[in-house]
Order: structure tokens, then C-alpha cells, then sequence
């Protein structure tokens, strides 16, 4: 079976971990600051602040923004459930605005005419690595006073006309197992603002500056330096897995025919997190998924319902907003194998197969 994700790990992570665990400093040490430094340099910000996961990176970046009750903030429906989740956390609200056909990405024509008087702060989410319309998006913020906290948990390294994601607005990444560059699990919040950052690191501590003494309520949402290590190994052949998702996303768009394959726009730099194509209504999704597991061809949906169609969402009357294009490629989507660790033989055997459909 060819994965449709599969973790890289050599000798480099394992002696890291071990190191640790004879070094006796097992929580948010010298491999989590130094974690911090490289991750700040990758986005070309000032601060990298090292969270639990990226749920806790979204979560607590919107507290220290100082998003709660009576806020909206506007995001995509086509995302992973933790984008919207973070907002609940923190007590606000969450604004659907429906997407782009093409990208994937929150539709910024849209956005306009989502805004209310609570409208506090725009979510956008990077998708599949795909950068969205950041100076539409920062335009928008600007006029109408918005904060933007980027959802780039599946886009370490995507570049928008030549600047990375996480240094437009507060960057929130995640670290977890499949991600580009992972830690096991974890998560990093990226900015300019030193107050921010100073905010980001008490949450996600307690509430504390000096030992003890707790300024505001915090959580514990540290990262460990067991994670951290592993996240060190990784985090220097970023380049190097970019690069290798990038040849073998090359090669699949110029292999499959069969079905609609993804596009990048001119001064988008994707980073494939996932390779996402979308065979139509008339075909039966499930029948073509079905296929290609029997060929050997591991295939993932994500997402397969819209969030505000999520129960919770429901239940909270957020169920009933007319989102088409968000319903519409949530019934289309197939992602494919993209992954750094793919042969030339099984690139050959996902398009193949795929052209089979
Ligand atoms: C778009 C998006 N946002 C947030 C998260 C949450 O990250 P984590 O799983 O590290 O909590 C993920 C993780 O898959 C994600 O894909």
C-alpha cells in the first residue's frame, strides 16, 4: 500500500530523543527555545512561540488578541476542525464565508460583506499548504480594523508573492506527525509584536513571568523537549522535503488526466501538504476511493463535511448558511500520496491509477 502520509524518521530524531531523556530537562528546554529561533528565522518573524499542538497555537493566539464573548471572527467552512474549535474555545463566534473553487482557500470577495460591528479578527487557513490571497485578505483587515491570525498549520514554508505565511498576520502552525515538518505532536505561534509574544508565552504557561506568580489565567500548553528534538531534526531539511513534494506534485499534475487536478497561481509558493484533486458529482467518490485502496493507492478526505455542518456547529445554530462551493468540493475531494517518501515506481502507480477511474 502506497500512504498517503508517512512520517520521516531516521537516526538523527531517535539520537535527539534519547539525548533528552539523558539530559534530565524534559519540558519547554534548550531544544524548545532553539526550536523557537530556527521556526521564528524559517517565517522571517521576530518571535516563534513553541505551543502543545496547533490547536493550542490557535487557541491561545486568538486569547492573547483578546478575542472572546460578543466577537466574530470569519473563517473558512473547509478546514480541518480545530480552525474553528479555537474560536469556540476562546468564547467568540464564528463567521462562515465560503470559498474559492480553484484554491481551496477562503473566497476574499466574500469576506466584505461578512463583516459586522462584532467582527473582530479574519481566520483565513492555508490549505493543503496552498497560500491564501494575503494582500486581499490584510486589505480587508486594514479597512475595517480586523486582527488576522493565519491558520498555517499545514504550511510551514508556503510563500505568498515571496513572503512565508505566518508573517502577514499572527501565524499559528501545528507539528503533529504528518505535518511537513513535525514533532510528534506540537505547535508554534508566529509574530512581530513583542507584547504578543510575551502574551502567547503566559498563556501558554499559567499565566506566568516569574516562577509562581501568575498574572492572568494560563493553561498548560508547553511543549515538551522530547517533541522539540524531534522538530530540530526535521525542521533543517525543510527545504529538502519542500523541494521533493514540489517534484513529485509536478509530476502528478502533468500525469493524471482523468480527473480535475490542482492549480497554483503565479506568486503562490505551495508547499503540498496535500495533493487534492476532485473527480465531479456524476462519479461516485466513495467507488473511486474504494479502487484505488484495492490498487494499493492510500487516499485521504479531507474534509468530507463542511464545519458548520459539524454537529456541535448545528447545535450552536450555526448549520444553516448557504455555503455551495464549500459543499459542493467537500463531496468532490480526493487527496493523493504527495508525500517526500514516494518512488519514482509508486508516483507511476498513483497517476496510473488514477487515470483508471
Ligand atoms: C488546518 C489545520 N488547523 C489546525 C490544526 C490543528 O493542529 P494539531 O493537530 O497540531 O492540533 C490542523 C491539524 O491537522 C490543521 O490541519
Amino acid at each position: 500500500m502506497i500512504p498517503i502520509a508517512k512520517p520521516l524518521i531516521g537516526e538523527e530524531e531517535k539520537q535527539a530523543v534519547m539525548q533528552v531523556l539523558e539530559s534530565g530537562m524534559l519540558v519547554q528546554g534548550p531544544r524548545t527555545a532553539k526550536l523557537e529561533e530556527k521556526f521564528a528565522a524559517v517565517c522571517g518573524v521576530k518571535h516563534a512561540i513553541a505551543t502543545s499542538s496547533g490547536t493550542t497555537a490557535l487557541h491561545v493566539a486568538l486569547l492573547a488578541h483578546g478575542l472572546g464573548p460578543g466577537d466574530e471572527v470569519i473563517t473558512t467552512p473547509f478546514t480541518f476542525i480545530a480552525s474553528v474549535n479555537s474560536i469556540i474555545y476562546a468564547g467568540a463566534r464564528p463567521v462562515f464565508v465560503d470559498i474559492e473553487e480553484d484554491t481551496f482557500n477562503i473566497n476574499p470577495a466574500l469576506i466584505d460583506a461578512a463583516v459586522t460591528s462584532y467582527t473582530r479578527a479574519i481566520l483565513p487557513v492555508h490549505l493543503y499548504g496552498y497560500p491564501c490571497d494575503m494582500d486581499t485578505i490584510m486589505e480587508i483587515a486594514r479597512r475595517h480594523n480586523l486582527v488576522v491570525i493565519e491558520d498555517a498549520a499545514q504550511a510551514i514554508g508556503a510563500e505568498y508573492r515571496g513572503k512565508r505565511v505566518g508573517s502577514f498576520g499572527t501565524g499559528c502552525f501545528s507539528l503533529y506527525a504528518t505535518k511537513n515538518v513535525m514533532s510528534g505532536e506540537g505547535g508554534m505561534i508566529t509574530t512581530d509584536d513583542d507584547a504578543l509574544a510575551q502574551r502567547c508565552r503566559m498563556i501558554r504557561n499559567h499565566g506566568m513571568q516569574r516562577r509562581y506568580y501568575h498574572d492572568m489565567v494560563g493553561y498548560n500548553f508547553r511543549m515538551s523537549d522530547l517533541h522539540a528534538a524531534i522538530g530540530l531534526a526535521q525542521i533543517d531539511r525543510l527545504d529538502e522535503v519542500t523541494t521533493r513534494r514540489r517534484a513529485n506534485a509536478e509530476y502528478l499534475n502533468s500525469h493524471i488526466t482523468s480527473v480535475v487536478t490542482p492549480t497554483v497561481r503565479p506568486g503562490y509558493g505551495h508547499v503540498w501538504h496535500q495533493y487534492t484533486v476532485r473527480v465531479d458529482k456524476s462519479r461516485d467518490r466513495d467507488a473511486a476511493v474504494k479502487r484505488l485502496y484495492d490498487a494499493g493507492v492510500g487516499t485521504g478526505i479531507f474534509y468530507p463535511v463542511p464545519a458548520n455542518k459539524q454537529a456541535h456547529l448545528v447545535e450552536m445554530g450555526l448549520g444553516d448558511v448557504a455555503l455551495p462551493v464549500a459543499e459542493r468540493l467537500a463531496s468532490e475531494v480526493i487527496s493523493l500520496p504527495v508525500h517526500p517518501q514516494l518512488s519514482q515506481a509508486d508516483l507511476q502507480t498513483i497517476a496510473a491509477e488514477v487515470n483508471k477511474l
